[in-house]
């Protein structure tokens, strides 16, 4: 049974539903923690100047591929050329591993908000805190359920009655919490034991000052790689999401400027979540705080709560309440893409696909839990590193198969059908689309080629 294609009820909804999907743990944790490593105010300048022109190209292409064709990714390449079906089978495949660990993520984040309404939160500043947490059998699963619950509750809801209305709500409550936590972090003071005192200003400057020293080509390369993958996950590009949330954008939004605006929103949501740890995880626990991985906001941020005395309760559970919005909201952009495919594909109602790729998404997060203890395995990743379960899908589909899929959809567009049709999509009511020359520029010669190399990287094949 086919329903009836459901919209986004004005420009508004789409961009807060859209950088509903952009904001996530993505800018809250992975953001601030690569600035720290990649000299601060330096990653800053290459991410924006990345933002403005890789950003804008992709997160262009996807939304107007869809608001075009009115279809998700999975039909709408087929529709762009017959022969580039493919392509729509291979995106697809993005979400469908990203589901199967977000929503553990998002679990984490509920069971941390969790204890810190019910205690004090000491105990989760203590080192093995979190590792005993993942690698227990049944919490870890717990969690994930209620998260995964939620999520499903609200794509159930469909396009304007779940997704929009819930990042109407949210987005902005979003925002306002992480203002308050940010200026908040840069009010910090801390005096040591040998007298000297450290202050959230500093830790600003930490953050902004472009750190030049012992930058070599090689470093610079490396800097613009983790610049590169963070943009495509944070942007949420090049995986058939903002295909799906374009298709259900009505003719008469000025897509220029709603995009714009996503950029915008995503970028400084990122910017306001280093301003709000960096400086806090400075002054309490020095530079070396600033650990990468989960354990940046899992094991140093609980550090830091402890740290603040009577306001770190509070500090962290407004803290974890805003990253479960901020994950949720992105869990959604997945699930109802996955979602709104399988109704295509296999011609059911919403209610029926919610049920089964709830299964899917259950299943999956199940074995992901299970990866840190019964099917404990670890892989060797061809950039060196070894990966356990999770760790293993978020390369295979963020550094692996996003370059991939950004280069091919580069080749389609700039070479195949022409960024004409990009560009007469997002001119379609008159609108002045001012960066249209750096578009097919971009389209056609830059992406193709540095998403090219950055493929080889990951796969090992041209190692830096
Ligand atoms: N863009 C989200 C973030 O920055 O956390 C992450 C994300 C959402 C990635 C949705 C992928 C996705 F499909």
């Amino acid at each position: 049974m086919k329903e009836k294609k459901s919209n986004f009820s004005n420009s508004i909804g789409f961009v807060l539903a859209a950088a509903g999907s952009a904001v996530g743990v993505g800018n809250i944790w992975r953001f601030p923690y690569l600035c720290a490593k990649d000299g601060g105010g330096l990653f800053l300048i290459i991410y924006l100047i990345l933002v403005l022109t890789f950003g804008f190209v992709l997160l262009t292409t996807d939304i107007a591929i869809g608001r075009k064709t009115k279809q998700n990714a999975l039909k709408a390449f087929g529709t762009l050329h017959p022969k580039w079906r493919f392509l729509g089978y291979l995106t697809f495949l993005v979400p469908a591993l990203i589901m199967t660990y977000y929503s553990v993520i998002g679990g984490w984040i509920t069971k941390y908000f969790c204890e810190y309404i019910i205690s004090d939160g000491s105990a989760l500043s203590k080192d093995s805190y979190f590792t005993s947490f993942i690698t227990s059998k049944v919490s870890p699963i717990v969690f994930m359920l209620i998260f995964l619950a939620l999520t499903a509750w609200i794509v159930y809801r469909g396009v304007e009655k779940g997704i929009e209305k819930f990042s109407r709500f949210i987005m902005p409550g979003l925002i306002i919490l992480i203002l308050v936590i940010a200026i908040f972090s840069l009010t910090l003071s801390k005096k040591d034991t040998d007298g000297t005192v450290r202050t959230g200003l500093q830790g600003l400057w930490v953050y902004l000052y472009p750190d030049f020293s012992g930058l070599t080509v090689k470093r610079f390369l490396e800097i613009l790689l983790d610049a590169m993958s963070q943009l495509f996950f944070s942007l949420s590009v090049s995986m058939g999401i903002m295909v799906t949330y374009g298709s259900y954008v009505k003719d008469d939004v000025n897509l220029n400027k709603s995009i714009n605006q996503i950029e915008i929103f995503d970028t400084g949501v990122a910017f306001l979540a280093g301003m709000m740890i960096i400086p806090a995880v400075f002054v309490f626990l020095g530079t070396d705080g600033m650990a990468s991985g989960p354990s940046l906001i899992f094991i140093s941020l609980p550090k830091v709560f402890e740290a603040m005395g009577p306001v770190g309760k509070i500090t962290a559970i407004a803290f974890f309440l805003m990253m479960g919005f901020a994950a949720l909201t992105s869990c959604v952009s997945v699930m109802e893409t996955l979602v709104a495919n399988c109704m295509e594909i296999f011609h059911k109602t919403r209610k029926q696909m919610c049920s089964m790729i709830g299964i899917y998404s259950l299943i999956t997060a199940v074995l992901i839990c299970l990866g840190y203890n019964a099917l404990y395995f670890e892989l060797p990743l061809p950039n060196g590193a070894t990966a356990q379960l999770l760790d293993v899908m978020d390369y295979i589909s963020n550094s692996f198969l996003m370059p991939f899929i950004s280069f091919l959809t580069s080749i389609l567009v700039g070479w195949v059908i022409g960024p004409k049709y990009i560009i007469s999509e997002v001119e379609r009511n008159g609108e002045h689309f001012g960066r249209a020359r750096l578009y097919s520029f971009m389209i056609r010669f830059v992406v193709p080629v540095v998403m090219l190399i950055l493929f080889l990287v990951s796969t090992g094949i041209g190692n830096l």
